[in-house]
């Protein structure tokens, strides 16, 4: 991890048999996206689904770049925002994707964040049982997280992302330039995820990360090789267990707590958004991994002061607004894993870069835990 790859492109494989597919990731990719379609898929239909923010930006250069390679396209544009992940939209994405005739050679394009890989994905793994899909995803989080791994989704009043298929693009191009017009909260939060992937298993990477963190701000070759380490690590559990049903759970660290204040703040992103309660929730996790005696109070001091530097909120004490007492936190954290027998399934840790999943957590213990953390 010393040398910063002086390669302007990189390129990581998922080796999915069938489902294969590559994933590339580096400047001006949206510009040569058309070329880098063609080469691989032989429809020369696509239907691109975007959103209202993304649109004005780059729908343009995408088109142009379909074009330019024989590729016709018709797009939808859709509202910004998790509420976007609805039955509604969904229907009005299956719609576009029937009407423009989108054959199964075709595809559906996802040009935006992961409200759009995650909907548009859904939409694609669903219509005439499954058309080819091509993910372009535009926002930090979606590059080194959503956009790989076939996961895709919609919520609904029961909870966020409950109903969707497990459908794998056939390509994902991750231009690193469109980084730039991102707010710099959305771009911490999607660092969140890349620290996420050091603490999970790779240590070099979070130390190589906590000494070139700036250069990942701002942009260029290390940049590119912290979304291509993401990336690989993220394929690497994916190709694992392709369904969730061991290892991948690895990928939730700081999740649990996360998703807990999530709900608890309402999904409300001025208060909270999702990267920054995974970041207070992978501290809680540590301390809570300390506190059980299995890592040293020094990793959770070290995860801590690596996130606030590049600015992410640590505790919940910096989350605005009051929050529900522990209890109602608790009980998310119920509802996000299932209890058997007052015992949890959590990732905990035993340092930095040695997260396992621990399906024996007593309850009562987070509950306390809690309860000490809590702000009020
Ligand atoms: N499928 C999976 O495996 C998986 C994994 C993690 C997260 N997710 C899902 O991803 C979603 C969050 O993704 P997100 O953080 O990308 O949210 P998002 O799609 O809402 O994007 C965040 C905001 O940034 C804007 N934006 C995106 N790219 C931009 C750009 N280049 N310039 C300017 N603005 C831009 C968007 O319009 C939006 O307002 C959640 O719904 C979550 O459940 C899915
Ligand atoms: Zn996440």
């Amino acid at each position: 991890m010393n040398a910063i790859a002086s390669a302007p492109e990189r390129k990581v494989h998922v080796p999915l048999g069938e489902r294969a597919y590559d994933i590339l990731i580096g400047p001006g990719l949206i510009a040569r996206a058309g070329a880098e379609i063609a080469a691989r898929l032989k429809g020369r239909k696509a239907a691109i689904i975007t959103d209202e923010h993304v649109a004005p930006l780059y729908l343009d250069a995408l088109v142009q770049s379909l074009e330019a390679a024989g590729i016709a396209s018709a797009t939808l544009v859709l509202p910004a925002g998790e509420k976007t992940k609805s039955f509604e939209h969904l229907m009005t994405a299956c719609d576009k994707v029937l009407e423009v005739r989108i054959e199964r050679n075709d595809y559906v394009i996802a040009l935006g964040g992961g409200v759009i890989g995650d909907l548009s994905g859904f939409a694609a793994g669903i219509v005439r049982r499954g058309v080819r899909f091509v993910q372009v995803p535009t926002s930090l989080l979606s590059q080194v997280d959503s956009s790989v791994g076939g996961k895709t989704g919609i919520n609904n009043r029961h909870g966020k992302n409950l109903i969707g298929v497990f459908h794998q693009p056939d390509l994902v191009l991750a231009d690193t330039d469109v980084l730039n017009s991102l707010s710099a909260r959305e771009f911490r939060a999607g660092y969140a995820e890349v620290a996420k992937y050091g603490l999970i298993d790779k240590p070099d990477f979070f130390a190589w990360l906590e000494a070139n963190w700036q250069a990942v701000f701002a942009g260029g070759a290390a940049r590119i090789e912290a979304i291509a380490t993401s990336c690989q690590a993220k394929s690497d559990v994916v190709v694992a267990d392709e369904r969730e049903t061991g290892q991948r759970a690895l990928l939730n660290l700081g999740h649990t707590f996360g998703h807990a204040l999530e709900a608890a703040t309402a999904y409300d992103s001025s208060r909270l958004v999702h990267g920054e309660g995974v970041s207070i929730g992978m501290v809680l996790a540590h301390e809570f991994s300390a506190r059980m005696n299995l890592a040293s109070p020094d990793d959770a001091r070290r995860v801590e002061s690596h996130l606030k530097a590049v600015g992410l909120p640590t505790r919940m004490s910096e989350i605005p607004g009051v929050l529900p007492p522990a209890e109602v936190l608790m009980d998310a954290i119920a509802q996000d894993k299932k209890v058997k027998g007052g015992k949890l399934t959590f990732i905990l840790t035993r340092g930095i870069g040695q997260s396992f999943v621990a399906d024996d957590v007593p309850a009562s213990e987070v509950l306390t835990f809690l309860k000490e953390k809590h702000p009020q």
